[in-house]
């Protein structure tokens, strides 16, 4: 019995820490317990011994800790002393002779219902296993070889619980640590063979300027991943749409940092609620896919943080995400997860404690990453792995620095769904059906609709552009999922209750172009005559427009993705002509993950949509966008120009190895309403079936005074047309120029109405901080609310304000000064 002891023991220690202090509370008094918190340090065994080092921290100067030790069937072992009250390590001894494996350790506390200190510790073949207690004595007892698996993560052979295109962090049983396992995450759970749903992507999230559609998705995600055996989803990304060229811009939300990050944060917040973690990425200035291993973003240090890192704050502080991913590229000449400072802009300013992890096979060097922060290198490979074990042993690595980073990885391994044991591998079909395709409806945006095209109820529909058969669900890469019944818009025109019938002519035309891979089908050459035939025969014609993106290259301002491309041209002229001449109407779907130019054919048409990449219901939410079973209430999260050369980065975006932004803060929107630029169709546009009035702009105040202080705005919509509809309302801020140039304007709030029916109106509240109003002054390393004078404007789009109010900041306000340097000279 006691030989069979030695070899598999499993203690179980339950400790419930609380303050004995010299009043004479009672058990059930919960008030005035401390907060004492007790931590394993080391362990030992010695024959039958065990010798636990632990340390109570947070102990008041009178506190008595006392310990009791109580076997599984209930009776108290002789296991009992008293714990000084000092911070030190203390050492307690057990004598385990007369047990039978299982034993339960309690510290007595005054209060029986303080269970902030309870601790649980496991001890399986001698070894305390992993859990939220024992993270430190695990660490402890790591040799550098596994300390070195902590750190560098690895992508191999699947193992029972790891999916296809999964990665991990390999288990070390001897302290009970699982796999940990990391999935993409463009737009669901990228596993494969199984199946998932695949959801919108951000830009159709963000687009649809709802924070409960993003928490709704990330929720949704979160739920699959958890069943999936998934960990950690590698998103959401949101690095800022710097060009409308940018490759992967459907993968991040918008080019604003207001929305971009509190829409982030939302979706983080809706997936760690279901315990997934989510990896926020890719920090930072991941705005071009060209060279996009080793380019350097060169920017300056005041629009870094104004623009390009403040999203990743807002998203940090909303959601918490349990870790971040650095980017590819370097920022002033230093890959992100080697650049010392900027990672402690996360750790100090954002206060930031969760795993920082590289992008996959970064060029950054493994050691470095370690040494300044950047706890894991993912998916990592052998020689990372050897070079990191051997720098532990020499010390390059100091055991301090790495285990910070061990302690953070195994703290996010102890809260993940591996300890849960969640994994069913069913995924609910259905929910995920219903939440995606409500969350493409939120998303879609209407920019034209002539004489009330839209909404066209019934009647035969004409549909042309491969687009329409072969419809854009996600960019490829890591926003492709594996996914079933996925609904291309012939599929939800030709449903049988659709209202609609297809025009067999074209779909004749179009036969075999539907396509489940990641490339689009070329388009048919179509002859006039089966144009004039569907015209006569169909009430409509429907032309999509689509452009799909990938990771690793960027998009181009030429013909068939900035522009139209020949047969696009000849198609919408054909087809305007031909069902114009025939009192028919045409409407362009552009299903894009960028925006294209629009302004040299728009007026042809009657209507225009755009439907960003929307997930596996992206056909059923047009559909019924267009059949008005759903009024259209997204607006765009970035600027359409009219031609490419008028956006601001236009000759510095896609350079090989150095893209200098030396368009400053005047990026998107920023640069237009400044210089009264020209636009297709600007930042925060999109039309609806009904109409809205604006009403009550009124502002809290007057005056903001300090750090705290907030400024409420409020505004009254009303729905003034037929039929009922969403707005969205925006608040955008003009800043004095005491200190600092400022842009004109800039998005500090926005909120969605509910649905309004005709006549009904809602007052929407929208409250600012001093985060909104502050700019980093770079001569004086701080965050200042510059004094001056204020304007709000209540706006419904960036160029459409609706009102205006003044408030004045007397004294000017230092929310706070930093001590990291992101120029990158002083490397
Ligand atoms: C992408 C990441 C992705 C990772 C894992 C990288 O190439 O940049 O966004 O999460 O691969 O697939």
């Amino acid at each position: 019995m006691r030989k069979a002891l030695s070899y598999l023991l499993i203690l179980t220690l339950l400790f419930t820490v609380s303050a004995c202090s010299s009043n004479n509370s009672t058990d059930s008094d919960n008030t005035g317990s401390s907060s004492s918190v007790l931590e394993f340090l080391t362990y030992n065994f010695n024959g039958n011994k065990l010798a636990i080092g632990y340390k109570v921290t947070e102990i008041s100067q009178n506190e008595i800790i006392t310990v009791k030790a109580i076997n599984q069937n209930g009776n108290v072992e002789n296991f009992k002393f008293t714990a000084e009250p000092i911070e030190e390590k203390q050492i307690a001894i057990f004598d385990l002779s007369n047990t039978n494996g299982e034993i339960t350790f309690e510290f007595s506390a005054k209060s029986a219902q303080d269970t902030k200190n309870r601790a649980t510790l496991v001890f399986n073949n001698k070894r305390p296993q992993l859990s939220t207690d024992s993270v430190t004595l695990v660490m402890n007892s790591l040799t550098e070889g596994e300390m070195a698996r902590l750190l560098v993560g690895y992508f191999g052979p699947s193992e029972d619980k790891v999916v296809q295109g999964s990665y991990q962090l390999n288990a070390i049983e001897r302290f009970g640590i699982p796999n940990y396992v990391m999935a993409d995450a463009g737009a669901g759970v990228r596993i494969f063979p199984a199946f998932t749903t695949w959801y919108p992507s951000a830009l159709s999230i963000a687009s649809s300027w709802d924070t409960e559609v993003a928490y709704m998705v990330g929720e949704a995600i979160g739920n699959e991943a958890k069943v999936m055996g998934v960990d950690c989803q590698l998103g959401p990304g949101l690095n800022l749409h710097r060009s409308v060229l940018a490759g992967r811009n459907s993968e991040y939300s918008s080019e604003d940092p207001f929305l971009s990050g509190v829409m982030t944060g939302h979706y983080v917040v809706g997936m760690q609620s279901t315990g997934t973690h989510a990896d926020l990425k890719h920090y930072v200035a991941n705005n071009q896919e060209t060279n996009r291993y080793n380019m350097s973003a060169n920017v300056s240090e005041r629009v870094l943080r104004e623009l390009y890192i403040k999203n990743f704050g807002y998203a940090i502080k909303i959601g918490n995400p349990k870790t971040i991913m650095t980017s590819y590229n370097k920022v002033n000449g230093i890959f992100t997860s080697n650049f010392a400072d900027l990672i402690r802009v996360l750790r100090e300013e954002f206060d930031y404690d969760g795993v920082i992890t590289t992008d996959w096979s970064t060029n950054a060097d493994v050691i470095q990453n370690i040494l300044v922060g950047n706890d894991l290198t993912n998916p990592g490979n052998k020689d990372q792995y050897n070079a990191v074990e051997k720098a532990l042993k020499d010390g390059t690595i100091p055991k301090e620095i790495a285990l910070k980073s061990v302690e953070r990885v195994l703290k996010l391994i102890v809260s993940s769904n591996s300890m849960g044991n969640y994994r069913t591998d069913e995924i609910d079909d259905e929910k995920g059906k219903e939440i995606a395709y409500k969350a493409a409806m939120e998303g879609m945006v209407l920019l034209k609709n002539t004489a009330n095209t839209l909404p066209f109820t019934s009647g035969e529909v004409a549909l042309f552009g491969v687009g329409s058969y072969t419809t854009i669900k996600g960019l490829q890469g890591a926003g492709w999922i594996n996914s079933k019944e996925n609904i291309n818009i012939d599929a939800a025109f030709k449903q049988e209750d659709s209202g609609y019938t297809l025009n067999k002519t074209m779909a004749e035309v179009y036969k075999g172009k539907d396509s489940h891979w990641e490339t689009m089908p070329s388009e048919p050459i179509i002859p006039d005559e089966k144009i004039t035939k569907s015209a006569n025969e169909a009430d409509i014609a429907i032309i999509t427009i689509s452009r799909l993106s990938m990771e690793g290259t960027d998009n181009k301002n030429e013909k068939g993705q900035f522009l139209l491309a020949d047969d696009e041209v000849s198609i919408i002229d054909r087809v305007t002509a031909a069902y114009h001449s025939v009192g028919k109407k045409v409407i362009v779907v552009i299903n894009s993950c960028y925006p294209i130019e629009t302004v040299s054919w728009r007026d042809k048409v009657d209507a225009i949509l755009f439907a960003a990449p929307g997930g596996k219901m992206v056909g059923a939410a047009i559909r019924d966008v267009i059949k008005g079973k759903v009024n259209p209430s997204g607006k765009l999260s970035a600027t359409w120009p009219v031609l490419y050369e008028d956006t601001s980065c236009a000759e510095t975006f896609g350079d090989k190895y150095n893209s200098d932004y030396t368009e400053g803060l005047y990026v998107g929107y920023r640069d237009n309403v400044s210089n009264n630029l020209r636009y297709a169709y600007e930042f925060g546009y999109g039309i609806s079936y009904t109409k809205f009035s604006y009403s009550d702009f009124k502002i809290s105040k007057n005056e903001f005074t300090t750090k705290d202080d907030t400024i409420t705005a409020e505004v009254t919509v009303t729905n003034t047309g037929n039929v009922a509809g969403k707005e969205v309302v925006q608040l955008y801020v003009s800043k004095p120029e005491t200190l600092a140039d400022q842009v004109a304007r800039e998005l500090v709030g926005f909120g969605k109405t509910e649905l309004l029916a005709p006549g009904e109106s809602e007052t929407i509240k929208i409250t600012i901080t001093s985060y909104e109003l502050e700019s980093f002054i770079d001569s004086r390393d701080s965050w200042v609310v510059s004094n001056g004078s204020y304007t709000l404007y209540a706006a419904a789009s960036s160029f459409d304000i609706k009102y205006s109010a003044k408030f004045t900041v007397p004294n000017e306000i230092v929310t706070s000064t930093v001590t990291t340097d992101l120029t990158g000279l002083n490397k």
